[in-house]
Protein backbone atom coordinates (compact mmCIF):
# COMPACT_ATOMS: atom_id res chain seq x y z
CA UNK A 1 0.00 0.00 0.00
CA UNK A 2 1.07 3.69 -1.10
CA UNK A 3 2.02 6.35 1.96
CA UNK A 4 -0.68 9.20 1.69
CA UNK A 5 1.84 11.58 3.16
CA UNK A 6 4.57 11.31 0.39
CA UNK A 7 2.10 10.54 -2.54
CA UNK A 8 1.99 12.95 -5.75
CA UNK A 9 -1.92 13.40 -5.95
CA UNK A 10 -1.51 16.30 -8.81
CA UNK A 11 -3.47 15.52 -11.44
CA UNK A 12 -5.36 12.61 -9.91
CA UNK A 13 -8.99 11.13 -9.23
CA UNK A 14 -8.55 10.16 -5.58
CA UNK A 15 -11.60 7.51 -4.91
CA UNK A 16 -12.01 8.28 -1.12
CA UNK A 17 -14.21 5.76 0.82
CA UNK A 18 -15.37 7.78 4.62
CA UNK A 19 -17.89 7.46 7.03
CA UNK A 20 -20.24 10.13 6.48
CA UNK A 21 -22.76 8.14 9.18
CA UNK A 22 -23.85 10.92 10.81
CA UNK A 23 -27.21 11.19 13.09
CA UNK A 24 -29.73 13.68 11.42
CA UNK A 25 -33.06 15.24 12.94
CA UNK A 26 -35.64 15.21 11.03
CA UNK A 27 -35.29 18.76 9.37
CA UNK A 28 -32.05 16.82 8.25
CA UNK A 29 -29.82 18.93 10.51
CA UNK A 30 -26.69 17.14 10.89
CA UNK A 31 -26.63 16.72 15.16
CA UNK A 32 -22.90 15.60 15.15
CA UNK A 33 -20.63 16.44 12.27
CA UNK A 34 -17.12 14.70 14.05
CA UNK A 35 -17.12 12.52 11.41
CA UNK A 36 -17.28 15.13 9.02
CA UNK A 37 -14.46 17.27 10.09
CA UNK A 38 -12.51 14.53 10.75
CA UNK A 39 -11.93 14.09 6.74
CA UNK A 40 -11.32 17.31 6.37
CA UNK A 41 -7.47 17.30 6.37
CA UNK A 42 -7.26 14.42 4.06
CA UNK A 43 -9.77 15.98 1.39
CA UNK A 44 -7.74 19.20 1.73
CA UNK A 45 -4.62 17.81 1.39
CA UNK A 46 -5.45 16.26 -1.81
CA UNK A 47 -6.78 18.90 -3.05
CA UNK A 48 -4.15 21.63 -2.12
CA UNK A 49 -1.64 19.18 -4.57
CA UNK A 50 -3.78 19.90 -7.38
CA UNK A 51 -5.73 16.54 -7.12
CA UNK A 52 -9.77 15.75 -7.57
CA UNK A 53 -11.70 14.16 -4.52
CA UNK A 54 -14.59 11.52 -5.32
CA UNK A 55 -15.87 10.88 -1.87
CA UNK A 56 -18.26 7.76 -1.26
CA UNK A 57 -20.17 6.65 1.81
CA UNK A 58 -22.88 5.00 3.47
CA UNK A 59 -25.93 6.86 5.84
CA UNK A 60 -28.08 4.54 8.02
CA UNK A 61 -29.40 1.16 6.38
CA UNK A 62 -32.06 1.70 3.56
CA UNK A 63 -33.37 -1.53 2.63
CA UNK A 64 -35.24 -0.80 -0.22
CA UNK A 65 -32.51 0.95 -2.47
CA UNK A 66 -32.89 4.71 -2.88
CA UNK A 67 -34.90 6.49 -0.08
CA UNK A 68 -34.86 10.49 0.54
CA UNK A 69 -34.71 9.73 4.17
CA UNK A 70 -31.08 7.72 3.67
CA UNK A 71 -29.82 10.45 0.81
CA UNK A 72 -26.38 11.96 1.12
CA UNK A 73 -27.69 14.89 -0.39
CA UNK A 74 -28.60 16.19 2.85
CA UNK A 75 -24.96 16.65 3.47
CA UNK A 76 -23.85 18.71 0.36
CA UNK A 77 -24.13 22.01 1.94
CA UNK A 78 -22.67 21.28 5.54
CA UNK A 79 -19.51 19.59 3.65
CA UNK A 80 -18.88 22.48 1.28
CA UNK A 81 -19.38 25.08 4.66
CA UNK A 82 -16.53 23.18 6.78
CA UNK A 83 -14.67 22.49 3.31
CA UNK A 84 -14.95 25.86 2.11
CA UNK A 85 -15.23 24.86 -1.71
CA UNK A 86 -18.20 24.00 -3.22
CA UNK A 87 -19.01 20.02 -3.29
CA UNK A 88 -20.68 18.76 -6.43
CA UNK A 89 -23.16 15.65 -5.98
CA UNK A 90 -24.09 12.89 -7.98
CA UNK A 91 -27.65 11.40 -7.93
CA UNK A 92 -26.30 7.91 -8.14
CA UNK A 93 -22.92 6.11 -6.72
CA UNK A 94 -22.44 4.22 -10.37
CA UNK A 95 -23.74 4.42 -13.97
CA UNK A 96 -23.13 6.92 -17.09
CA UNK A 97 -24.10 9.91 -14.72
CA UNK A 98 -21.35 9.31 -11.86
CA UNK A 99 -18.54 8.32 -14.48
CA UNK A 100 -19.13 11.43 -16.34
CA UNK A 101 -19.13 13.76 -13.17
CA UNK A 102 -15.93 12.54 -11.86
CA UNK A 103 -14.03 12.19 -15.52
CA UNK A 104 -14.96 15.94 -16.05
CA UNK A 105 -13.84 16.83 -12.18
CA UNK A 106 -10.85 19.69 -12.55
CA UNK A 107 -7.87 19.58 -9.98
CA UNK A 108 -9.59 21.22 -6.54
CA UNK A 109 -12.83 19.76 -7.23
CA UNK A 110 -14.65 17.44 -4.99
CA UNK A 111 -17.78 15.42 -5.68
CA UNK A 112 -20.14 13.41 -3.17
CA UNK A 113 -22.01 10.06 -4.23
CA UNK A 114 -25.18 9.25 -3.74
CA UNK A 115 -25.39 6.26 -0.86
CA UNK A 116 -23.49 3.12 -1.55
CA UNK A 117 -26.20 1.21 0.47
CA UNK A 118 -29.12 2.26 -1.96
CA UNK A 119 -27.43 -0.89 -4.02
CA UNK A 120 -27.62 -4.17 -2.07
CA UNK A 121 -24.07 -5.35 -3.59
CA UNK A 122 -22.41 -2.81 -1.47
CA UNK A 123 -23.16 -4.68 1.92
CA UNK A 124 -22.79 -7.96 -0.28
CA UNK A 125 -19.61 -7.24 -1.16
CA UNK A 126 -20.19 -7.78 -4.67
CA UNK A 127 -17.26 -7.92 -6.91
CA UNK A 128 -19.19 -6.29 -9.84
CA UNK A 129 -20.35 -3.48 -8.55
CA UNK A 130 -16.95 -2.74 -6.31
CA UNK A 131 -15.28 -2.81 -9.83
CA UNK A 132 -17.50 -0.16 -10.95
CA UNK A 133 -16.68 1.81 -7.97
CA UNK A 134 -13.52 1.55 -8.47
CA UNK A 135 -13.58 2.87 -12.79
CA UNK A 136 -14.21 6.81 -11.14
CA UNK A 137 -11.12 6.93 -9.70
CA UNK A 138 -6.99 7.21 -10.64
CA UNK A 139 -6.64 5.94 -6.77
CA UNK A 140 -7.94 4.43 -3.70
CA UNK A 141 -8.14 5.99 -0.35
CA UNK A 142 -9.90 4.27 2.94
CA UNK A 143 -10.74 6.35 5.54
CA UNK A 144 -13.38 5.05 6.46
CA UNK A 145 -12.44 4.01 10.48
CA UNK A 146 -15.79 3.74 10.97
CA UNK A 147 -16.72 1.36 9.02
CA UNK A 148 -13.48 -1.06 9.00
CA UNK A 149 -15.04 -3.65 11.07
CA UNK A 150 -17.63 -4.06 7.34
CA UNK A 151 -16.48 -6.35 4.61
CA UNK A 152 -18.68 -4.41 1.98
CA UNK A 153 -17.72 -3.89 -1.55
CA UNK A 154 -16.42 0.02 -0.95
CA UNK A 155 -14.60 -0.61 2.74
CA UNK A 156 -12.87 -3.84 1.17
CA UNK A 157 -13.11 -5.44 -1.69
CA UNK A 158 -12.24 -2.60 -3.67
CA UNK A 159 -8.86 -2.79 -2.82
CA UNK A 160 -8.99 -5.98 -4.93
CA UNK A 161 -8.93 -3.07 -7.97
CA UNK A 162 -6.31 -0.96 -7.66
CA UNK A 163 -2.64 -1.86 -7.26
CA UNK A 164 -0.63 -1.32 -4.32
CA UNK A 165 1.01 1.65 -4.87
CA UNK A 166 -2.41 3.02 -5.96
CA UNK A 167 -3.91 2.94 -2.75
CA UNK A 168 -3.82 3.95 0.84
CA UNK A 169 -5.09 4.90 4.14
CA UNK A 170 -6.14 8.61 4.38
CA UNK A 171 -5.36 10.82 7.71
CA UNK A 172 -8.18 9.62 9.83
CA UNK A 173 -7.30 5.63 9.32
CA UNK A 174 -3.46 6.46 9.95
CA UNK A 175 -4.48 8.44 12.91
CA UNK A 176 -6.96 5.43 14.34
CA UNK A 177 -4.80 2.84 13.64
CA UNK A 178 -1.88 4.33 15.41
CA UNK A 179 -3.49 5.75 18.72
CA UNK A 180 -5.39 2.23 18.74
CA UNK A 181 -2.06 0.27 18.28
CA UNK A 182 -0.56 2.58 21.23
CA UNK A 183 -3.23 1.74 23.54
CA UNK A 184 -3.07 -1.70 22.44
CA UNK A 185 0.19 -2.50 22.03
CA UNK A 186 2.67 -0.25 23.44
CA UNK A 187 0.67 0.91 26.53
CA UNK A 188 2.49 2.37 29.03
CA UNK A 189 0.95 1.25 32.71
CA UNK A 190 -1.08 1.49 34.70
CA UNK A 191 -3.38 1.30 31.53
CA UNK A 192 -6.63 1.94 33.06
CA UNK A 193 -9.83 0.55 30.51
CA UNK A 194 -13.30 2.73 31.34
CA UNK A 195 -16.38 0.64 30.07
CA UNK A 196 -19.49 1.65 30.64
CA UNK A 197 -23.27 1.81 28.50
CA UNK A 198 -26.08 -0.36 29.14
CA UNK A 199 -25.21 -4.11 28.24
CA UNK A 200 -22.58 -6.62 29.41
CA UNK A 201 -23.42 -8.62 26.37
CA UNK A 202 -22.03 -5.87 23.96
CA UNK A 203 -18.86 -5.14 25.69
CA UNK A 204 -18.06 -9.19 26.69
CA UNK A 205 -15.19 -9.10 24.39
CA UNK A 206 -13.88 -6.48 24.81
CA UNK A 207 -13.35 -6.52 28.64
CA UNK A 208 -11.82 -10.30 27.76
CA UNK A 209 -9.30 -9.18 25.67
CA UNK A 210 -8.63 -5.94 28.11
CA UNK A 211 -8.16 -8.48 31.01
CA UNK A 212 -5.04 -9.48 28.73
CA UNK A 213 -3.30 -5.72 28.59
CA UNK A 214 -4.97 -3.34 31.27
CA UNK A 215 -3.86 -2.72 34.82
CA UNK A 216 -7.11 -1.55 35.94
CA UNK A 217 -10.76 -2.07 34.36
CA UNK A 218 -13.35 0.61 35.50
CA UNK A 219 -16.84 -0.51 34.78
CA UNK A 220 -20.11 1.61 35.15
CA UNK A 221 -23.24 2.56 33.49
CA UNK A 222 -26.09 0.07 33.17
CA UNK A 223 -23.70 -2.75 32.88
CA UNK A 224 -22.30 -2.87 36.36
CA UNK A 225 -25.46 -4.24 37.92
CA UNK A 226 -25.22 -7.32 36.45
CA UNK A 227 -22.28 -7.46 37.86
CA UNK A 228 -23.77 -6.60 41.37
CA UNK A 229 -26.09 -9.30 41.07
CA UNK A 230 -23.00 -11.89 39.85
CA UNK A 231 -21.80 -11.31 43.46
CA UNK A 232 -25.08 -11.35 45.27
CA UNK A 233 -26.51 -7.96 45.79
CA UNK A 234 -29.70 -6.12 45.36
CA UNK A 235 -30.20 -3.83 42.83
CA UNK A 236 -33.94 -3.35 42.89
CA UNK A 237 -35.00 -2.76 39.60
CA UNK A 238 -31.78 -1.62 37.74
CA UNK A 239 -31.19 -3.32 34.75
CA UNK A 240 -30.07 -6.34 34.53
CA UNK A 241 -28.99 -9.03 31.97
CA UNK A 242 -30.30 -12.15 33.47
CA UNK A 243 -28.75 -14.37 31.32
CA UNK A 244 -25.33 -12.91 31.48
CA UNK A 245 -24.97 -13.09 35.35
CA UNK A 246 -22.49 -16.10 35.36
CA UNK A 247 -20.49 -14.62 32.54
CA UNK A 248 -20.25 -11.24 34.46
CA UNK A 249 -18.88 -13.93 37.44
CA UNK A 250 -16.43 -15.34 35.32
CA UNK A 251 -15.11 -12.13 34.26
CA UNK A 252 -14.47 -11.45 37.41
CA UNK A 253 -12.82 -14.69 38.74
CA UNK A 254 -10.70 -14.44 35.59
CA UNK A 255 -9.65 -10.80 36.05
CA UNK A 256 -8.83 -12.02 39.83
CA UNK A 257 -6.34 -14.57 38.51
CA UNK A 258 -4.59 -12.15 36.15
CA UNK A 259 -4.35 -9.26 38.47
CA UNK A 260 -6.52 -7.06 37.06
CA UNK A 261 -8.07 -4.46 39.45
CA UNK A 262 -11.77 -4.40 38.52
CA UNK A 263 -13.24 -1.32 39.69
CA UNK A 264 -17.17 -0.97 39.87
CA UNK A 265 -19.06 2.00 41.19
CA UNK A 266 -20.00 1.27 44.90
CA UNK A 267 -22.80 4.23 44.78
CA UNK A 268 -24.98 4.62 42.62
CA UNK A 269 -27.52 8.06 42.02
CA UNK A 270 -31.16 5.51 42.13
CA UNK A 271 -34.17 7.08 40.32
CA UNK A 272 -37.82 6.05 40.59
CA UNK A 273 -38.33 5.70 37.49
CA UNK A 274 -36.60 6.30 33.99
CA UNK A 275 -37.35 9.86 33.00
CA UNK A 276 -35.82 12.49 33.37
CA UNK A 277 -37.88 14.47 35.86
CA UNK A 278 -37.55 11.22 38.36
CA UNK A 279 -37.49 11.64 42.02
CA UNK A 280 -33.80 10.71 42.72
CA UNK A 281 -31.59 9.90 45.75
CA UNK A 282 -28.12 7.76 46.51
CA UNK A 283 -27.62 4.24 47.34
CA UNK A 284 -24.82 1.74 47.53
CA UNK A 285 -25.06 0.15 44.52
CA UNK A 286 -25.43 -3.35 45.93
CA UNK A 287 -28.21 -2.67 48.40
CA UNK A 288 -30.70 -0.75 46.23
CA UNK A 289 -33.82 -0.36 46.84
CA UNK A 290 -36.77 -2.61 45.60
CA UNK A 291 -38.83 -0.16 43.76
CA UNK A 292 -35.88 2.09 42.49
CA UNK A 293 -33.19 1.73 39.64
CA UNK A 294 -29.73 3.04 39.27
CA UNK A 295 -29.22 5.10 36.72
CA UNK A 296 -25.61 7.48 37.13
CA UNK A 297 -22.69 5.98 39.43
CA UNK A 298 -22.50 8.27 43.19
CA UNK A 299 -20.62 10.75 44.69
CA UNK A 300 -18.12 8.14 46.11
CA UNK A 301 -17.61 5.72 42.75
CA UNK A 302 -16.66 9.23 41.29
CA UNK A 303 -13.85 10.01 43.27
CA UNK A 304 -12.74 6.33 43.31
CA UNK A 305 -12.72 6.22 39.82
CA UNK A 306 -11.19 9.14 39.12
CA UNK A 307 -8.62 8.39 41.49
CA UNK A 308 -7.76 5.34 39.71
CA UNK A 309 -7.54 7.47 36.26
CA UNK A 310 -5.12 10.20 37.18
CA UNK A 311 -2.79 7.68 38.44
CA UNK A 312 -3.00 6.07 34.89
CA UNK A 313 -0.50 6.77 31.77
CA UNK A 314 -2.85 5.03 29.23
CA UNK A 315 -6.40 5.26 29.13
CA UNK A 316 -8.88 4.03 26.92
CA UNK A 317 -12.72 4.78 26.72
CA UNK A 318 -15.57 3.39 25.71
CA UNK A 319 -19.30 3.79 27.23
CA UNK A 320 -21.05 6.19 29.36
CA UNK A 321 -21.31 5.91 33.24
CA UNK A 322 -24.98 6.54 33.42
CA UNK A 323 -27.94 8.38 31.15
CA UNK A 324 -26.12 11.47 30.84
CA UNK A 325 -28.43 13.01 28.21
CA UNK A 326 -30.33 13.28 31.11
CA UNK A 327 -29.22 16.33 33.34
CA UNK A 328 -29.72 14.65 36.86
CA UNK A 329 -27.97 11.56 35.64
CA UNK A 330 -24.65 13.19 34.18
CA UNK A 331 -22.57 13.79 36.72
CA UNK A 332 -21.08 10.23 36.63
CA UNK A 333 -20.12 10.90 33.00
CA UNK A 334 -19.22 14.40 33.60
CA UNK A 335 -16.85 13.65 36.10
CA UNK A 336 -15.16 10.88 34.57
CA UNK A 337 -14.46 13.30 31.19
CA UNK A 338 -13.23 15.74 33.62
CA UNK A 339 -10.72 12.80 35.53
CA UNK A 340 -9.81 11.77 31.83
CA UNK A 341 -8.96 14.85 30.66
CA UNK A 342 -6.80 16.20 33.88
CA UNK A 343 -5.04 12.48 33.00
CA UNK A 344 -4.40 13.60 29.77
CA UNK A 345 -2.70 17.23 30.72
CA UNK A 346 -0.61 15.49 33.02
CA UNK A 347 0.92 13.19 30.70
CA UNK A 348 -1.55 10.69 30.03
CA UNK A 349 -2.41 9.43 26.69
CA UNK A 350 -6.13 8.85 26.38
CA UNK A 351 -8.38 7.89 23.53
CA UNK A 352 -12.06 7.85 23.70
CA UNK A 353 -14.57 5.87 21.86
CA UNK A 354 -17.95 4.92 20.84
CA UNK A 355 -21.17 7.47 19.95
CA UNK A 356 -21.71 7.87 23.28
CA UNK A 357 -18.70 8.54 24.70
CA UNK A 358 -17.85 10.40 21.98
CA UNK A 359 -21.00 12.61 22.32
CA UNK A 360 -20.25 12.96 25.82
CA UNK A 361 -16.37 14.82 26.08
CA UNK A 362 -18.02 16.80 23.10
CA UNK A 363 -21.27 18.02 25.33
CA UNK A 364 -18.84 18.81 27.96
CA UNK A 365 -16.07 20.47 26.42
CA UNK A 366 -13.65 18.08 26.79
CA UNK A 367 -12.86 16.54 23.41
CA UNK A 368 -10.23 18.86 22.48
CA UNK A 369 -8.25 17.89 26.26
CA UNK A 370 -8.40 14.36 25.71
CA UNK A 371 -5.30 12.56 22.87
CA UNK A 372 -7.54 10.97 20.56
CA UNK A 373 -11.53 11.29 19.94
CA UNK A 374 -12.32 8.01 17.88
CA UNK A 375 -14.60 8.30 14.91
CA UNK A 376 -15.00 4.66 15.57
CA UNK A 377 -18.42 3.05 17.32
CA UNK A 378 -18.40 -0.70 16.52
CA UNK A 379 -15.35 -0.56 14.32
CA UNK A 380 -13.22 0.63 17.80
CA UNK A 381 -15.06 -2.00 19.92
CA UNK A 382 -14.13 -5.03 17.35
CA UNK A 383 -10.36 -3.50 17.30
CA UNK A 384 -10.27 -3.75 20.56
CA UNK A 385 -11.93 -7.10 20.96
CA UNK A 386 -8.61 -8.32 19.02
CA UNK A 387 -10.14 -9.03 15.59
CA UNK A 388 -8.92 -8.26 12.79
CA UNK A 389 -10.63 -5.19 11.02
CA UNK A 390 -12.02 -6.21 7.04
CA UNK A 391 -11.48 -2.66 6.02
CA UNK A 392 -7.29 -2.70 7.66
CA UNK A 393 -6.92 -5.95 6.49
CA UNK A 394 -7.66 -5.78 2.45
CA UNK A 395 -4.96 -2.97 1.91
CA UNK A 396 -2.39 -5.51 2.79
C1 LIG B 1 -21.40 2.96 12.32
O1 LIG B 1 -21.90 4.07 12.53
O2 LIG B 1 -21.39 2.07 13.17
C2 LIG B 1 -20.73 2.74 11.00
O3 LIG B 1 -20.94 3.81 10.15
C3 LIG B 1 -21.17 1.44 10.38
O4 LIG B 1 -22.55 1.44 10.19
P1 LIG B 1 -23.35 0.06 10.31
O5 LIG B 1 -23.29 -0.33 11.76
O6 LIG B 1 -24.74 0.38 9.83
O7 LIG B 1 -22.65 -0.93 9.44
MG1 LIG C 1 -22.92 0.45 13.89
Amino acid sequence: MANFNTYDFKGKKALIRVDFNVPLDDQFNITDDNRIRAVIPTIQKILKAGGSVILMSHLGRPKDGPTDKYSLKHLVKHLSGVLGTEVKFAPDCIGDEASKLAASLKGGEVLLLENLRFYKQEEKGDEAFAEELAKLGDVYVNDAFGTAHRAHASTAVIAKFFPADRKMFGLVMEGEVASAEKVMHSSEKPFTAIIGGAKVSDKIMIIENLLERATDIIIGGGMAYTFFRAMGGKVGKSLVEEDRIDTARELLKKADEKGVQIHLPSDSIIANKFAADADISSSLSNSIPDDWMGLDIGALACDMFAKVIHQSKTILWNGPMGVFEMAKFQHGTKGIAKAVADATQKGAFSLVGGGDSVAAVNQFGYADKVSYVSTGGGAMLEYFEGKELPGIAAMK
